[in-house]
């Protein structure tokens, strides 16, 4: 850590830093991590040593317990992976008392868990950016018959809490295997009136890799459930190992059942959030005609949140979010500083020419969430010198100002919500 003005470096586009900022002298809060000492917080980086933490986390406490707010770091899960048994929970304990005790912690334990999680899908049904119609799956029986009836009425996406970037996302249609074409009319009239049988036929679109696979309903069931070599399951070409309920609900086994949005081919539209605020919306159209929206997959254009093609949906996320937090069973806790909501747009649901007409007009057009992500939502301008040698000084200037538009956004947001946590100015 450089004195303040050897930490600043001149660049034709303005002054930047390629350490950390000395914290201010008469900062009012104590904070960790490298974003908000700019918004007027001292910050300070912590390391999480599992090493030094295997037995309890007294070392960690002792250097985090001064702190006004903490930003962690941390995927969920990633403190089970090469460390002494229970290191998580006892790190997720500790976040837990220092809640209670009024601190914030950006992401908590439960946020990271109910509002990361598929499920919570399921949770937001009622607000403007939900679906009604979707269902969450906890127990073999639940996801058999749930899927039998859903899949019986209209094309559906299964999706598993576990995976990222589109392993084990099931884009799932009915299919005419005498005929090898798509059916068109499917057997239920109404959500509910019909289940599949076990031998119907379903075509599978898996979104990693926009791979397609036909099976029976029961070999998808038992794939599912049991994973590629279950008895039944039939041959799978997907390289991942299904048992998406593995272990239960307390470990996160989960399927999650959602209507197919056929405008999916459109593209996502990624809302970055900040706290409260959009700092910016990413399109990403799925290349090659597949229909996945995952990196890699899609191609990118960015958008100012002021800008006239998503403002619309950036106000309507804002109107959601009193009620965000509550439906999630979360209103208690503090909006998550870096957060990113995706949408996928969709016909209104009495659209005369059906979900798959491509007529509806831009102003009519409506967003479904597809996933929020809130924890450890990466930088991504400063991610392409992450890790490695690389440091913050190897990331070009563009890209450096571009990130800390971001990364100062979440400064003020994090003080901000300091401020309102104390109750005070
Ligand atoms: N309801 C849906 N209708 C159509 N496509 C969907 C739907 N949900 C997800 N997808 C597609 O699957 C991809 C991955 O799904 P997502 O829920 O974002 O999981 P992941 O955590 O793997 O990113 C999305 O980017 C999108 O292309
Ligand atoms: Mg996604």
């Amino acid at each position: 850590m450089g004195s303040g003005a050897s930490s600043l470096v001149a660049t034709p586009l303005g002054y930047r830093a390629n350490v950390l900022l000395p914290s201010p002298a008469d900062a009012k809060y104590q904070v960790c991590v490298v974003y908000v000492i700019k918004a007027g917080g001292a910050c300070d980086l912590i390391l999480f040593d599992s090493e030094k933490n295997k037995d309890d986390v007294k070392e960690f406490e002792a250097l985090t317990a001064k702190y006004d707010a903490l930003i962690v770091r941390i995927n969920p899960g990633q403190l089970s992976q090469g460390t002494a048994d229970g290191t998580q929970k006892r790190f997720d304990d500790l976040m837990n008392s220092y809640i209670a005790k009024g601190k914030l912690i950006w992401s908590s334990p439960k946020i990271q868990m109910q509002m990361g999680a598929k499920d919570a899908l399921v949770n937001i049904g009622k607000l403007n950016c939900g679906l009604m119609d979707t269902y969450a799956y906890y127990t073999n029986d639940e996801f058999i018959s749930g899927f039998k009836k859903t899949c019986a009425f209209q094309p559906r996406v299964i999706k598993q809490n576990r995976g990222s970037a589109g392993e084990g996302i099931w884009l799932c249609w009915l299919w005419d295997k005498a005929k090898n074409e798509k059916i068109e009319i499917y057997p239920s009239a109404a959500l509910g009136d019909k289940s599949l049988g076990d031998d119907d036929y379903v075509k599978l679109m898996e979104m990693n890799d926009n791979h397609v696979e036909y099976h029976t309903v029961k070999e998808f069931t038992v794939f599912c459930i049991d994973g590629p070599t279950g008895a039944g399951a039939g041959e799978w070409k997907s390289t991942f190992p299904g048992q998406y309920l593995k272990g239960g609900k307390e470990v996160g086994g989960q399927l999650v059942d959602q209507r197919l949005l056929p405008r999916i081919d459109e593209g996502e539209v990624r809302i970055l959030m900040a706290g409260d605020t959009c700092q910016m919306a990413i399109h990403k159209k799925p290349i090659g005609g597949g229909l996945s929206a995952v990196g890699g997959m899609s191609d990118y254009t960015y958008y100012k949140p002021t800008d006239a093609k998503y403002k619309g949906l950036v106000q309507k996320l804002y109107a959601d979010i009193p009620l965000l937090l509550p439906s999630l069973h979360l209103g208690d806790e503090p909006l998550p500083l870096i957060w990113t909501c995706d949408y996928i747009p969709k016909n209104p649901d009495n659209w005369p020419k059906g979900p798959y007409d491509r007529s509806c007009p831009d102003d009519q057009t409506e967003y479904t969430v597809g996933e929020f992500n809130c924890s450890c939502v990466g930088i991504s301008k400063f991610q392409a010198v992450c890790g490695g040698e690389k440091t913050l000084a190897d990331v070009p200037d563009e890209d450096y100002f571009d990130a800390c538009a971001l990364t100062d956004l979440m400064g003020i947001k994090a003080i901000e919500m300091i401020k309102a946590k104390k109750g005070h100015a």
